[in-house]
């Protein structure tokens, strides 16, 4: 069965966006999230125009290229100005999560009002094999609560932002998770975590 992970850019304080995130003007205050795609020598094979440190540009090609859908947030959709009518992600089909219609919803993406299940269910069939990617803080939340996340990637950028919307909201009980890796880079360090079962 495929895998479902959510890898993010986050502040130090937890935070995935600054203050005042919206339709036009994407992360708010906290742009300096994203600096290390594009602070370095080595071109990502699978986004194209990232450059990035050689050890983000392995970090990041090798989970980018294991994904094949995305489940993103109603917030994460209206925020990026959906996505221009695409994806986030040059191979991956993108599932919006919402408990609302989504009028201009565009012929290259789904829209699940029914729950977290049915959108993961969903970006599995799209991904064909390949992995599901949150986006998302509450699509995360909703993910994890449901038991279905097995893996957690923390970017984390060295800044306390103080003011966001948080990678991890409120859960009614533990998640463990076990450390798989910890890369230190220029700009940020990668750490990445499987839900322990
Ligand atoms: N730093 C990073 O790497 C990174 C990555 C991804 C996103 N982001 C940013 O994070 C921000 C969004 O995060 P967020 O936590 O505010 O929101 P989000 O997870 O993108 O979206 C939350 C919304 O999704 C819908 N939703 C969630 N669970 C649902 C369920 N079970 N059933 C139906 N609908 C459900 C609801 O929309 P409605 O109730 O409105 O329909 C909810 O308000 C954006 O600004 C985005 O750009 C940052």
């Amino acid at each position: 069965m495929s895998k479902v992970m959510a890898a993010h850019a986050v502040s130090v304080d937890g935070y995935i966006t600054g203050r005042e995130p919206g339709a036009g003007r994407g992360l708010g205050d906290a742009t300096m999230l994203f600096d290390w795609y594009f602070d370095g020598d080595t071109p990502s094979q699978v986004f194209d125009g990232f450059k990035l440190s050689e050890p983000s540009a392995r970090v990041f090609d090798a989970l980018a290229g294991r994904v094949g859908a995305v489940v993103a947030g109603r917030n994460t959709y209206e925020d990026s100005d959906r996505f221009g009518g695409g994806s986030p992600h040059p191979a991956a089909r993108l599932v919006v999560l919402s408990h609302r219609a989504a009028p201009e919803m565009s012929e290259r993406q789904t829209l699940i009002t029914t729950g977290i299940e049915d959108a993961i269910a969903a970006a599995r069939e799209a991904a064909d094999g390949k992995d599901v990617g949150l986006m998302g803080g509450g699509v995360t939340t909703e993910a994890l609560k449901a038991g279905l996340v097995d893996e957690v990637i923390l970017h984390q950028v060295p800044i306390l932002l103080g003011g966001g919307r948080p990678f991890f909201q409120s859960l009614p009980e533990h998640v463990r998770l076990r450390l798989v890796e910890a890369v230190p880079a220029p700009g940020v360090t990668h750490l990445h975590y499987e839900v322990a079962r």
